[in-house]
């Protein structure tokens, strides 16, 4: 999104969506990776929701932690204006207990740049408390997004 939000997320924001990310962490239902993720992420009416992968029988039906996390920030986001029709998000949080840090995957990475603005940042961290952070614009360029279904021809 191009809109001009908010994004600046204090250090003790960036520690409260953490540890949610370690406490949806705990949640996942990953039996067939054994690859558990969990997500935070802070709403700009300040919410924080949370999500978990939840893995299938039928692998390839698998959701993301943070697809899971979105989907729980667009049900419960109450609108107070017409400005806004759905929910926003300022920041996300991915925890894994791996120690190369995970990144959001690439289905992931097109839905956070539906709900994020490009300024926003995405959080890696882990058990270690090793931190990467990214802009949704480095996790995916010139991204396609409502933007570009505006006025289309
Ligand atoms: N997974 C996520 O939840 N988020 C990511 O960013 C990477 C992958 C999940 C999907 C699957 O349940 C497991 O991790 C292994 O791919």
């Amino acid at each position: 999104m191009n809109k001009k939000i908010e994004t600046n997320v204090s250090e003790s924001t960036w520690q409260v969506l953490a540890e949610k990310a370690k406490n949806a962490y705990q949640k996942a239902y990953a039996p067939y990776s054994d690859f558990n993720v969990g997500a935070a992420a802070l709403t700009t009416s300040n919410k924080v929701v949370q999500g978990c992968n939840v893995e299938n029988a039928s692998y390839g039906l698998t959701v993301c932690a943070e697809r899971n996390c979105i989907a729980q920030g667009v049900i419960g986001y109450e609108s107070v204006d017409e400005s806004a029709k759905a929910v926003e998000f300022t920041a996300m949080v991915v925890y894994t207990e791996q120690e190369k840090l995970t990144p959001p995957c690439g289905a992931c990475r097109q839905v956070i740049s539906e709900f994020f603005p490009q300024n926003a940042q995405v959080m890696a961290v882990n058990h270690l408390n090793e931190q990467k952070h990214w802009t949704v614009e480095q996790l995916l360029p010139d991204a396609f997004t409502p933007y570009d279904l505006i006025n289309k021809t």
